[in-house]
């Protein structure tokens, strides 16, 4: 009942000519694929370039992150409306590396997520504990207030397109995957969360990805868990070979 999503997340890297050669690679190897939803995000520099090339396609485009406001004097940031013209139709928030690198707080976040759902476009709310965090035994404190506090305000009709990714901070790029036993208790948590806050029915319909060193050799075990929906994956998705294993992990 809720398919499942593969998204790349391709964070600082590849210029706009190096994502239009990825892409185009991996359209070639995706011709009526329909088992999962597909998404890519590209920094912003390629997002023109990567709307050129999956325009006609089923491979759908997020942006990396967005700026709350709606326009201004904002040197350096970037609109929700900007990227809705620029082809996407998500918008990843939250990023742990956004939370952490560029101290974006949860009120920061949820504002972000209000200019994204008001432009018409699709969050992606990433969410997830650090190692020292988990190792005091917080995960799930961090977890509620992430998402309480990432959402707080809206309403169930706000979020029917809300996609959330649990990324534990310690997983990502380390190449120490969660345990899929791990993973699946996070994102066991997030929706059983979800459901105090929004309800079942929402709660149920969300997808949650699993994101942190998702490789081609471990993305079927994690898609074996119940409450995992997909994955956000990061330096694997900059490889097409990577990137389209993941993607037909069921093969
Ligand atoms: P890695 O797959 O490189 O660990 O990155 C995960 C991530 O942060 C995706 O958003």
């Amino acid at each position: 009942m809720r398919k499942p999503i593969i998204a790349g997340n391709h964070k600082m890297n590849l210029t706009p000519l190096q994502t239009r050669n990825l892409l185009t690679e991996l359209v070639k190897n995706l011709i009526d694929y329909d088992q999962v939803e597909i998404i890519v995000s590209p920094p912003f520099t390629s997002l023109a370039m990567a709307d050129e090339v999956l325009r006609a396609t089923d491979i759908q485009l997020a942006a990396q992150n967005v700026h709350q406001a709606a326009q201004g004097a904002y040197t350096g940031e970037v609109s929700a409306k900007m990227l809705k013209a620029s082809g996407c139709q998500w918008v990843i928030c939250g990023h742990s590396e956004r939370r952490n690198l560029f101290q974006e707080s949860n009120e920061l976040v949820n504002k972000k997520i209000r200019a994204v759902t008001a432009m018409g476009l699709k969050p992606i709310l990433c969410v997830g504990e650090t190692l020292a965090e988990r190792e005091l035994g917080q995960t799930n404190q961090v977890l509620a207030r992430q998402i309480s506090g990432s959402l707080q305000g809206f309403q169930q009709s706000d979020l029917l397109e809300l996609v959330v990714a649990y990324e534990p901070v310690w997983a990502i790029g380390t190449g120490k995957t969660a345990a899929s036993a791990d993973a699946e208790a996070g994102c066991q948590f997030i929706r059983s969360h979800l459901k105090t806050q929004f309800g079942p029915k929402l709660a149920d319909s969300i997808r949650i990805l699993y994101g942190g060193s998702v490789k081609p050799g471990n993305i079927k075990e994690l898609m074996a868990e119940k409450n995992i929906d997909g994955a956000l994956v990061g330096g694997a998705s900059l490889k097409s070979a990577d990137f389209l294993a993941i993607v037909k992990y069921h093969e």
